[in-house]
Formats: C-alpha cells, structure tokens, sequence
C-alpha cells in the first residue's frame, strides 16, 4: 500500500481527496496549512474529518502565513463558513504537533517510500526543504494539486493568470517547483475535465459527504448554471492509483512571484534565449496537461460510494 502524507488547507475537495485516499492508501499523517481556511480551521476540520471517516490517523500543524507576503483573507463563499460546507458542529480543539518536522522525519526515516501529496499552498513543503534539503532525494514521489499551464484556456482560477493554491503562497510554490524533488503537477488544466455533477455526489450514499458538498454545488448552480464541482484535489489520488490515466509533459518549472502576473506557473517550452534561463536550476518535471476522465472519476465514485453510514 502507497504510504501517503497529505498536506491540506482542508475544504470540500480535500476532504473527498482524503476519503479517497483513505480507501486506497495508507495515510501516515494529515499535514495542515493555511489556504481554503486558517491552519486552526485546517486541525479542527482534519480531525473531525478523520473521525467521520472513521480513520486513526495523526494530524499536524503547520504555518498559518505565507513566506514573503501578506496573508490574503479567507472566502467563505466556495467551501462554506468552516471549510466543510457549514454543516457540521465541531467539538474538536486546533492543538496538534508540529507539521514541518514531523514531513521531515517521516521522509528521512523512510527514504524512498513516502509520497507527498501538497493539496493547499506549498508554505509547508517550502519550509521543510529549507531547514532539510535532503528530502529531496528521499521522497519517493511529491504529486501537488495546483498552477495552470494553459492547457484548453485553463491558466487561472484566481486572477486570469493564476491557481488558487499557488497564488496564496506563490514564493512558496516557486522554491518547491524549482527544487530538486521529484514532483508531478496536478493542475487545473486537468482538474477542469473531471467535474462530479450533483446527482452524481448525492448517489454516493454517505450522508455526511453529500450534505458537506451541498453549499458548494449551491455556488456553483448559482455561478456556473451547473450544479457540480470540480474536485480538484482527489485527481491527485487518480494520479496516485492509476497514472495512465493521465498525459503528461516534461518541463523544469517556475512560478511568477511578483507583478501583474504573480502565481502564474511555468513550464519551459523552448530553447532558444540567449541571456539569463530562469529555468537553469529547475528539474524536469512532470506535468499532467490531460486525462481520461470518465476512467478516473468512474474510479473515484465507485471509491466513495463504498462509504455508506
Ligand atoms: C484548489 O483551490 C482550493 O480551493 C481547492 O481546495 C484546491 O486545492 C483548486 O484551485
Ligand atoms: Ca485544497
């Protein structure tokens, strides 16, 4: 079994990549990190969610700000008050250990079986680098929820230019793209094809679930004229358990961290320039830019409705 860290800014879509993935992996540890919600949110939400899963896995605490810039503040408007739809009454405390080192000894006790699985902003993943670059060559694989490369118009659901989760911590992001960790981006140019439409959801049969993913759908019935959702973050356990499932492309990547342009991810496409190549520093990653849809979200719903309650 894949022995997984999920690191998280825990809202509607993470909480089903966890479902998910709990099915199917062995999750060591739940990270948490600021983004859809504030790191304490993220603890109360993880270990609430894990107790509606029924699952004992431990939770960590990580950074409540991003690395260089103002923190932006929370919208309450896609995942609800809480993150997970406002629909349920959390008794749980936002005390947990430390999220950075426990990704560090983790990776350096295990070195070649851990899979990093960022789903919120990369400030955690960034601040485990810093103080410990060997992760790097001891991860096995890391697979990040996040960017836009453009694919079919898909470049950004912020800004024009920018993913959520890059955006929020873009200087973050460029320290983990550019790194020498082994990482295959799971971005929206993907998690755009796999939309679960209402029907879909409520046919899964696990109450807490549906009800979590009820003011999500309500937005975007409101919004999009559709009622479904894009689930972005569970493709990152598609990728996981069925990666020919997905079309890749090979690039060493950057992100924009200044300007108009900021949280824009990159990937290099030509060789030609002849002064400074930003990308000189960067490995060849890899990039999913499409995916057999039906496959994975045939996988996925099949995955959940097993959870019946
Ligand atoms: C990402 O943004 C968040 O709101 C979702 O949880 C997902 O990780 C999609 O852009
Ligand atoms: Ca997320």
């Amino acid at each position: 079994m894949n022995k997984v860290i999920i690191d998280t800014d825990i809202g509607v879509d993470d909480a089903l990549a966890i479902a998910y993935a709990s099915h199917h992996c062995d999750i060591v540890g739940i990270t948490t990190v600021f983004g859809n919600v504030t790191v304490q949110q993220a603890v109360k939400n993880a270990k609430l969610f894990t107790e509606i899963l029924g699952i004992n896995t431990p939770i960590y605490r990580g950074l409540s700000r991003p690395l260089a810039i103002d923190p932006t503040p929370v919208n309450k408007t896609v995942h609800g008050e809480d993150g997970l739809g406002g629909v349920f009454n959390n008794h749980h405390n936002d005390d947990a250990e430390d999220a950075i080192r426990f990704i560090i000894d983790t990776i350096m006790a295990n070195p070649g079986e851990i899979t990093l699985i960022p789903i919120g902003p990369l400030t955690n993943i960034a601040a485990a680098l810093s103080q410990e670059p060997r992760i790097a060559e001891c991860v096995k694989q890391v697979i990040i929820m996040g960017g836009a490369f453009g694919t079919d118009g898909n470049q950004g659901n912020v800004t024009p230019l920018s993913e959520f989760n890059i955006w929020k911590d873009p200087h973050a992001a460029d320290q983990v793209l550019s790194s020498q960790m082994p990482i295959t981006m799971v971005p929206l140019d993907v998690t755009h094809r796999v939309l679960v439409t209402g029907d879909e959801i409520r046919k899964m049969g696990h109450q807490e679930l549906i009800a979590m993913t009820e003011g999500y759908l309500k937005y975007s019935l409101e919004k999009e004229k559709f009622e479904g959702m894009a689930v972005h973050d569970a493709l990152t356990i598609s990728y996981l358990l069925l990666p020919d499932a997905f079309t890749i492309e090979r690039a060493p990547l950057r992100v924009v961290t200044e300007g108009f342009a900021t949280g824009l991810t990159l990937k290099k496409v030509t060789e030609l320039g002849s002064r400074a190549n930003p990308f000189s520093e960067s490995r060849i990653q890899n990039v999913c830019i499409n995916v057999d849809s039906d496959r994975v979200k045939k996988h996925l719903l099949t995955t959940l409705q097993t959870y019946k309650d």
